[in-house]
Order: C-alpha cells, then sequence, then structure tokens
C-alpha cells in the first residue's frame, strides 16, 4: 500500500488564470504547457489501518531535515492534501489514513508551479497506493481537482488543458512528446520564499478586472496560435503569443480588485533586456506565472548564449535550465 510518483513541474504558454468553479476548479479557459526536465516533486504515499491521523511531512530542499509540522505554510498545505486524499479514498471506497513525505527539486512555491508538480505527484502515488487503476485522462482530471494546473504535469511533453464544462470534460492531453521539440525553459530565480498571494486566492478575483472579459475572448485564438507554432516548431510565433497573454493575464492581476503585483524591480529590468537581446537577433521570449521569477523560452541552439546573457544581470539568485519532460513517472525508490 506504498508507491512514489515523481511529477514534473510545468510552464504555461497560454494561462490559467479563473475558475468557472471553484470546488470543482473548472477553469474560464483552456491553457497549453511544456513539462519541466529539472523541477520536480517526489512524493510517497503509504495507506494504512494502523494510523490514526493523515500525516503529511515536506522535506526541505537537500532533504536533510524534515520542515516542522507547526510551520504554518505547512499545516495549512497539509489541510489541502488531507482533502485531496479524501477523494482518492472515496474513489477506491477506503478509509485509511496516510502517510505523505515529499520534496521538491526547486524552491518551494517561488511562483516555479510547485502545486502543479506536487498535486500531480501525490495524485498518481495516492492512486497507485490505493491499487486503483485508472487510464491517464482519469489521472489528470483527479489531479484537476487538487490545483488546476497540476493537470497539465500527468500527460507527455507539450500539453493542452482543455477546459470542458463539467468534471469529466475537463482534462489535459498530450499535444506532443517531449523529445518532439528540443526547447529550453531557463528559469531565472529572482525571489525565494513564499509568495504574498497564492495563485488560488489571486485568480479568485480575476472577474473583478475589466479586462478580464476581453481576455476570455481572446483566448481560444491564442490557443490555435499556439498549436499551429508548435506543429510548425516556429520560436517566434511561439513566443510572441506566449509572451502577450503572460502580459494579459498580469494585466488582469494588476487590474483586479484588490490589485495584485506579482513583479519585482528585477522582473521588469529582465523584460527589458529581453527585449534588447532580442533586438540584437537573439530569439528568446519570456513569461511569468503568479509570482516575480522569470521563465526565459528559446531553442536548444541558443541556450548557452542566453545563459551568458543571463550571467550580466545582477541580483538573479539562481539560473534552472530545464528541457521538455515527460509527464508524471512512478518510481521504485521511496522517500520513507
Ligand atoms: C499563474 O494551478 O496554482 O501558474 O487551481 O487554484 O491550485 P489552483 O491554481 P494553480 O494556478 C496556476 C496559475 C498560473 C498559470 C498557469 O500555470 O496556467
Amino acid at each position: 500500500m506504498k508507491a512514489t510518483a515523481v511529477a514534473p513541474a510545468n510552464i504555461a504558454f497560454i494561462k490559467y488564470w479563473g475558475k468557472a468553479d471553484d470546488a470543482l476548479r473548472l477553469p474560464l479557459n483552456s491553457s497549453i504547457s511544456m513539462n519541466l526536465s529539472e523541477c520536480t516533486t517526489t512524493t510517497t504515499v503509504k495507506f494504512s489501518s494502523s494510523y490514526s491521523e493523515d500525516v503529511v511531512e515536506f522535506l526541505d530542499q537537500e532533504a536533510l531535515t524534515i520542515l516542522s509540522r507547526s510551520r504554518e505554510d505547512c499545516q495549512w498545505e497539509s489541510l489541502r492534501v488531507s482533502k485531496h486524499l479524501d477523494s482518492m479514498r472515496a474513489r477506491a471506497g477506503s478509509t485509511w489514513h496516510a502517510r505523505v513525505l515529499t520534496k521538491n527539486s526547486f524552491p518551494k512555491s517561488a511562483g516555479i508551479a510547485s502545486s502543479a508538480s506536487g498535486f500531480a505527484a501525490l495524485t498518481v502515488a495516492a492512486v497507485a497506493a490505493l491499487g486503483l487503476a485508472l487510464f491517464e485522462k482519469e489521472l489528470t482530471i483527479l489531479a484537476r481537482l487538487g490545483s488546476g494546473s497540476a493537470c497539465r504535469s500527468i500527460p507527455d511533453g507539450f500539453v493542452e488543458w482543455v477546459k470542458g464544462n463539467n468534471s469529466q470534460s475537463s482534462y489535459a492531453r498530450s499535444l506532443h512528446p517531449a523529445d518532439y521539440w528540443d526547447l529550453r525553459d531557463i528559469i531565472l530565480v529572482v525571489e525565494k520564499g513564499r509568495k504574498k498571494t497564492g495563485s488560488t486566492q489571486g485568480m479568485g478575483k480575476a472577474r473583478t478586472s475589466p479586462f478580464f472579459g476581453r481576455r476570455l475572448r481572446d483566448i481560444p485564438d491564442r490557443i490555435k496560435e499556439v498549436k499551429r507554432a508548435l506543429a510548425q516548431k516556429d520560436i517566434e510565433r511561439l513566443g510572441v503569443v506566449m509572451e502577450e497573454d503572460c502580459i494579459n493575464m498580469h494585466a488582469v492581476a494588476m487590474t483586479q480588485k484588490p490589485p495584485i503585483f506579482y513583479w519585482n524591480g528585477l522582473t521588469m529590468e529582465i523584460i527589458r533586456s529581453v527585449n534588447e537581446w532580442r533586438a540584437e537577433g537573439l530569439p528568446v521570449y519570456f513569461t511569468i506565472d503568479a509570482g516575480p521569477n522569470v521563465h526565459l523560452i528559446c531553442e536548444a541552439k541558443d541556450e548557452e548564449v542566453v545563459v551568458k546573457k543571463t550571467k550580466t544581470l545582477s541580483g538573479v539568485i539562481e539560473i534552472i535550465v530545464n528541457k521538455p519532460s515527460q509527464g508524471v513517472r512512478l518510481v521504485d525508490t521511496h522517500l520513507f
């Protein structure tokens, strides 16, 4: 009754921002993302009749110590994990409690989608530990209930989350495998630590922005454009529409009531530099999730030059170079 899964985080080219149904995490728009090779969550889940409660623990980045369960952020996340386990227990007809141990390969809650990799790994490990055999589509639907973007970390490579209009029709599917196009996502970490307004809370107010309706009307065309760019492996086409969607999502966030500013000064400086590098002929484009860190998307052939350029920027704490990755997978090495 024990299983371990490794799931990648993903970076959205077209962002999910706003829900039609909060409890079911049904999105108001479809989204498209790429799984990330170097940003993973590993989670071991064990169910036992001898446990009297769910115990959820987080290993720190070096996997040396278990973060205190009394930490406020860990307590909050433990509750969310326990609630998600309930959906899976209900599915399996089990009442057993679980021990969950989880470890990230990247800074937790820093605008790199830790909830995506976290809930994808948790879902797949728990489903396996409960002895359920589910198709990929079902797994994406279950992962979505834990965190919307988690459904995109289940399938391989480049993934679309089809918004749907009820729980069964809102699922994720692979558009292309990881080895289809050798892209890079070079993450510039400019701030570590927990973000002030998480994405769940942030997108809860999306409808209060006067620009949100317009965003929703424009997204179907952007989805088509990203699919065309992927089909043609056209980095410029992908980059232009991806930046447009990112700026648009942040414009919505900045005009919500109350407004949310995820960017900091360095975020803005990087955006300006990327524009300069592009003017010099380097095909590199940016996107940013619900935090200040910047993701630079380019082709593998330009990785070296882009990394060199980013090293001239002061204040960047860490650079993480990702390739496209396969989706979630079960492994034999358990964390306990
Ligand atoms: C800005 O999936 O974290 O990263 O469903 O409430 O858990 P919940 O939200 P979450 O939102 C991610 C928002 C985003 C854009 C994206 O990844 O599409």
